[in-house]
C-alpha cells in the first residue's frame, strides 16, 4: 500500500499564524503538525509515502523531512498548483500509487488512541473498495457525516450537511483501492466549485465497496483548523506526554519500534535533533529498545 499526505490549502482560519508558514508545520506541542499523520501512516505499515502541498511550501516540508531514508522511509513531493479538492491528491499522486492501493492522510488530522495500530493494521490488509474512519463530534455539520444502520452498515454519506443524519463524522484518514485513481480523474466539481472526497466515496458506495469503521469515543480525533482547537490539540498533546513520560508521534520511535530502523540509526537521529527535551527522549528510547526494553 501506498500512502499520501495532503499538506496543501492556504489555512485562512489560522492567519496570521499561516502567511509566512504552512498550516501542516505549525506546532502541535513540540513537534510539527505533520509529524502526527505521517505517524499513523508508519503505524500502517506504510514506506513509501508522497508529501503533496503548495509550490511555494513543498520546500520547507523537504527541509524537514528530506528523503525520509533517515527513517527508512521513501519520502516523494509532489506539488499542487491549484487547490482543487481533496480527490485531486490521487491524479497529481497516480505515478506514485501505481498499481497498489492507498492510504491518504490530510496533512492536519491528529488521530491517538489505544491499540490503533491494530485497528490500521486489520483494515489496510488486501483493501477492497473503501475503508472510512468514523468518529462521534458534536458539530458533525462541518464534515463529511456517514449515516450507519443497526448492523453497522453504511447508508449514506454528506458533505458538510445542514441537518446531519448522524454526529458521525468522516475523519481525514482513507484507505482505497486502485481504482481511486480513475474515480478522480472522472468526478465533477461540486456546487462549491471543488472536487470532494465525499464524492469519491459515494462512488464506493453506491457499488456497495465502502466500509465505515467506527473509533468510538475512547479515541482521540482532534481539530487543528481554529486557533483554539490547534492550542487545545497541544494542550491535549503535552498533558498526556507530561503524565504518561511517553511521547506521541515521535516518527523517530515509529520507525524504530515498527523495524524500520535500528537503535544505532535512532539514536544518531536523536543526537543529530539537538539538546531538545524531544532529542532526549529520542536517544533514551534508542538506548531503552537496544537493551531490549
Ligand atoms: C475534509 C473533507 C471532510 C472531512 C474532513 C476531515 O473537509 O471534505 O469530508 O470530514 O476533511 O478533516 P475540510 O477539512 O477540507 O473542510
Amino acid at each position: 500500500m501506498k500512502g499520501i499526505i495532503l499538506a496543501g490549502g492556504s489555512g485562512t482560519r489560522l492567519r496570521p499564524l499561516t502567511l509566512g508558514v504552512s498550516k501542516q508545520l505549525l506546532p502541535v506541542g513540540d513537534k510539527p503538525m505533520i509529524y502526527y499523520p505521517l505517524s499513523v501512516l508508519m503505524l500502517t505499515g506504510i514506506r513509501d509515502i508522497l508529501v503533496i502541498s503548495t509550490p511555494v511550501d513543498l520546500p520547507q516540508f523537504q527541509r524537514l523531512l528530506g528523503d525520509g531514508s533517515q527513517l527508512g522511509l521513501s519520502l516523494t513531493y509532489r506539488a499542487q498548483h491549484r487547490p482543487v479538492g481533496l480527490p485531486d491528491a490521487f491524479v497529481v499522486g497516480a505515478d506514485h500509487i501505481g498499481d497498489d492501493s492507498v492510504a491518504l492522510i490530510l496533512g492536519d488530522n491528529i488521530f491517538h488512541g489505544h491499540h490503533f495500530y491494530s485497528v490500521l493494521a486489520e483494515h489496510s490488509t488486501d483493501v477492497r473498495g473503501c475503508v472510512l474512519f468514523g468518529y462521534p463530534v458534536h458539530d458533525p455539520e462541518r464534515y463529511g457525516v456517514g449515516e450507519v444502520d443497526a448492523d453497522g452498515r453504511l447508508l449514506s454519506i454528506e458533505e458538510k450537511p445542514e441537518k446531519p443524519r448522524s454526529n458521525t463524522a468522516i475523519t481525514g484518514l482513507y484507505f482505497y483501492d486502485n481504482h481511486v485513481v480513475d474515480v478522480a480523474r472522472n468526478l465533477r466539481p461540486s456546487e462549491r466549485g471543488e472536487l470532494e472526497i465525499t464524492d469519491v466515496n459515494r462512488w464506493y458506495l453506491e457499488r456497495d465497496a465502502a466500509r465505515l469503521v467506527n473509533l468510538g469515543r475512547g479515541f482521540a480525533w482532534l481539530d487543528t483548523g481554529t486557533p483554539e482547537s490547534l492550542l487545545q490539540a497541544g494542550q491535549y498533546v503535552g498533558t498526556l506526554e507530561a503524565r504518561q513520560g511517553v511521547r506521541i508521534a515521535c516518527i523517530e520511535e515509529v520507525a524504530l519500534r515498527m523495524g524500520y530502523i535500528d537503535s544505532d540509526a535512532c539514536y544518531r537521529l536523536g543526537v543529530r535533533i539537538g539538546p531538545s527535551e524531544y532529542g532526549a527522549y529520542v536517544r533514551t528510547i534508542a538506548t531503552e529498545l537496544a537493551d531490549g526494553g
